[in-house]
């Protein structure tokens, strides 16, 4: 504390139920960066693509069985191998905007009924985000757009008791965007809280770890 710290990219998260809009919403926020002429990086979780992520993968798919301390645990260390890039990523200038993070962890795995602490606990050192951007929707107008109940947690009761548990994680880091209004109207409340808080990060605000 009191000590002045560089210059650093944001760590941006967005949230929200499966089909919220996220996943549109994160890349046409992080072209929009990009045009602005800021360093900018699209990051998801899960991330697929290591090992833990094929494991991953095939869990959502229905194609393996696992309990659900273990899926918890790997969506975890999925974040963790990631953890030191990321870390290398933002202290380089490069801003990072990622859809779901440890939220997503928590509340689908507390959904199921685990304890909250025990959810959050291997989350804890983890990078905390800057900025949480939670897109807020009805669980019931998620249900109604395209392909849903594809993968394994799309289902309207499970997304409500996510929802639920969303709401008790929602801090000072969170803003809560209408994701009901026109997607236009969405994107421009995510620019304007972004924004703001890549300058905070450029200005030299210091990087926090999660849930310590
Ligand atoms: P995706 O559809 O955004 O790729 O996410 C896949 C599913 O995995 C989605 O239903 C949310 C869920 N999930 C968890 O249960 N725990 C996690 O830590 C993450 C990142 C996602």
């Amino acid at each position: 504390k009191g000590q002045k710290s560089d210059s650093r990219g944001a760590l941006i998260v967005l949230e929200g139920l499966d089909r919220s809009g996220k996943t549109s919403q994160s890349a046409k926020l992080a072209s929009f960066l990009a045009e602005k002429g800021f360093s900018v990086e699209s990051w998801r979780f899960p991330d697929r693509k290591t090992c833990v992520g094929e494991m991953i993968s095939l869990y959502l798919l229905n194609k393996s069985q696992l309990d659900d301390q273990t899926i918890h645990l790997l969506f975890s260390a999925n974040r963790w191998e990631k953890r030191s890039l990321m870390e290398t990523k933002l202290r380089s200038g490069v801003t990072l905007v990622v859809d779901r993070y440890s939220y997503s962890g928590v509340a689908f795995s507390a959904a199921k009924g685990l304890d909250i602490q025990w959810c959050k606990a291997p989350e804890m050192g983890l990078l905390a985000p800057d900025l949480v951007l939670y897109l807020d929707i009805p669980p019931e107008k998620a249900a109604e757009r395209g392909d849903y109940g594809v993968e394994r947690y799309e289902q309207l009761d499970f997304q409500r008791k996510v929802a639920h548990h969303y709401k008790i994680l929602c801090d000072e880091t969170w803003k809560i965007v209408d994701g009901c209004l026109p997607m236009e109207a969405v994107e421009k409340q995510l620019r304007e809280f972004t924004l703001e808080c890549v300058s905070k990060c450029q200005r030299g605000e210091p990087l926090s770890q999660l849930w310590l």
